[in-house]
C-alpha cells in the first residue's frame, strides 16, 4: 500500500532523515518508534509532501509515485494524516469539526452512516456533539482528530503520536479504537509513537528510528522482546 524508499529530508544544513525505507502492506498496522527529535514527524510530513524530500527519495502509494505530488492531491488519493498535537478547530463544535473532515468527499449520501460508525467507536464524541472542540480534554481531542480524518473516507491513515499528552487510561482506549478501526474498516495504518510499548502491542511490524536512521526493524512481537529496544525505549536497564 505504501512504500517509502531511501527517504531523505534536509532542513538547511541539517540532515534530519538519512535515507530510510519503510513498507506498509495493505490492512496492516505498522509502527515507527523513536525518541524526541528522531525524525518521526518529519517522515510523516515528507510522505504527505508537507515538507520536501531530497532528490533520490521515493514514496509509492497504491502503486503510484507520489513523491512530487502536491499535498492536497495526496489527501484526495485517500492518504490522510492525523497530525501531532491534533490541530482540531478549537472554536468549532465537535459536529462542525467532523463536517470539515467530510468537506472533500464526493459521496455525501453516506455521511450519516459514517457519522453513526464514528459515534459507535467514540460514544464520548456523540455526548459532546455541540461542545466546542477546544473545550474537550486532550484525549477527546485526539478522538476527534482521528474521527475527522475518518470522515474524509481515507484508505490509509498516518497517525502522529496519538498518545502524546494523554493520561494512560484514555490512551489505552484510543489504542483499542485504533485496532478496531483497522479490523472493522480494514484501514491501513502507519503509527508514529514515542510510546514503544503501546505501539508495539498493537502493530504487526515495527521500525526503530534514531537520529534520522532506521537502526532496527522486525515483527512487533520480536522488537518487544529485543533487549536493545527494551533498554532504550521501555525503561529497562
Ligand atoms: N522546520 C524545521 N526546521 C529545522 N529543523 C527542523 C524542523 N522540523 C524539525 N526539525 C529538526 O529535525 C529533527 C527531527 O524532528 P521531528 O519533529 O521530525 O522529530 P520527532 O521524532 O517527531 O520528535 P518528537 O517526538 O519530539 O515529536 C529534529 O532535530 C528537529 O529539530
Ligand atoms: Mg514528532
Amino acid at each position: 500500500m505504501l512504500k517509502v524508499e531511501n527517504l531523505q529530508v534536509n532542513y538547511g544544513a541539517i540532515n534530519a532523515i538519512k535515507g530510510i525505507s519503510i513498507h506498509v502492506p495493505e490492512k496492516s498496522i505498522i509502527t515507527l518508534i523513536g525518541a524526541n527529535g528522531a525524525g518521526k514527524t518529519t517522515t510523516l510530513r515528507a510522505i504527505s509532501n508537507i515538507v520536501k524530500a531530497a532528490d533520490g527519495s521515493k514514496v509509492i502509494y497504491d502503486g503510484k509515485d507520489i513523491t512530487e505530488l502536491p499535498a492536497h492531491k495526496i489527501v484526495e488519493l485517500g492518504l490522510c494524516q492525523v497530525p501531532e498535537g491534533r490541530l482540531i478547530f478549537a472554536n468549532l463544535t465537535v459536529k462542525e469539526n467532523l463536517d470539515m473532515g467530510a468537506y472533500l468527499r464526493k459521496d455525501k449520501e453516506n455521511f450519516a452512516k459514517d457519522l453513526d460508525f464514528i459515534f459507535a467507536i467514540f460514544p464520548r464524541l456523540k455526548e459532546r456533539i455541540k461542545q466546542p472542540g477546544g473545550t474537550l480534554s486532550g484525549g477527546e481531542q485526539q478522538m476527534l482528530a482521528i474521527s475527522r480524518a475518518l470522515m474524509s473516507k481515507p484508505k490509509m491513515l498516518l497517525l502522529d503520536e496519538p498518545s502524546l499528552g494523554i493520561a494512560p487510561l484514555l490512551t489505552k482506549t484510543i489504542f483499542e479504537k485504533i485496532v478496531e478501526i483497522n479490523t472493522t474498516l480494514g484501514m491501513t495504518i502507519l503509527l508514529v509513537e514515542q510510546n514503544a510499548n503501546l505501539a508495539l502491542s498493537v502493530a504487526n511490524y515495527g521500525y526503530v528510528l534514531e537520529t534520522g536512521k532506521i537502526i532496527l526493524e522486525g515483527p512487533a512481537k520480536e522488537l518487544e522482546s529485543n533487549p536493545e529496544v527494551r533498554k532504550a525505549y521501555l525503561g529497562e536497564t
